[in-house]
């Protein structure tokens, strides 16, 4: 038996679940390689998926990371209202709520602001960067965002996007 992260539990399993986890390790090795043929780190997509992610790293930097976080965790205490009763700047990654928003909400937030997006005289500290980042500067920055989420918090997103576009 080969030794490695489920080689103790593999052992001493009943044999029915050995070979159910024997399968899974070997889906997910194909899985691993699927991603790999379908889009190889070599390929002119795959190059310039990560240009773009890199080009939204620098502009997250440059225009978000004062207030969300260098490291997108948020301000302190992001859930409890300011003293003017206005929200902090909530995490953008995985403990946040960005992921429960679709491609086109986050793309309208970041635009025009959460006050004009929200209407009905809501206050909100979150500026709108129009006129400061181009469209696809600010899908640059969201796709950036995207990408450090874990693939459970990317799955969903992914869901709830699907259906608002289905909506629209
Ligand atoms: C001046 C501080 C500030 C800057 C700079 C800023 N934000 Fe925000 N952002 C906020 C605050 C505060 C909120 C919460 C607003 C609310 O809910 O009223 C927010 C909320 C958001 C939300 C909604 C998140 C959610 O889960 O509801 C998105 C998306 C967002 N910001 C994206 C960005 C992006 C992208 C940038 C950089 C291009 C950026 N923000 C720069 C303060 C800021």
């Amino acid at each position: 038996m080969m030794p490695g992260r489920f080689g103790l539990q593999v052992n001493s399993a009943p044999p029915r679940l050995r070979t159910v986890g024997a399968i899974a390790a070997v889906a997910g090795a194909l899985g691993a390689a699927g991603a790999m043929i379908l889009r190889p780190p070599w390929s002119g997509a795959e190059r310039a998926r990560q240009a773009v992610l890199a080009e939204g790293r620098t502009f997250y930097q440059q225009h978000c990371a004062r207030c969300h976080g260098a490291n997108l965790q948020g301000q302190p205490n992001w859930q409890r209202r300011l003293p003017s009763g206005r929200l902090p700047a909530p995490p953008h990654d995985a403990s946040g709520h960005t992921w429960h928003h679709s491609d086109r909400v986050l793309f309208e937030i970041t635009k025009r602001g959460t006050a004009a997006v929200v209407g009905g005289g809501y206050e909100s500290d979150m500026p709108g960067f129009a006129g400061v980042l181009k469209d696809e500067e600010i899908r640059a920055v969201l796709a950036f965002i995207r990408s450090t989420w874990p693939e459970r918090e990317r799955r969903f997103q992914e869901r709830v996007s699907a259906t608002d576009r289905e909506a629209q």
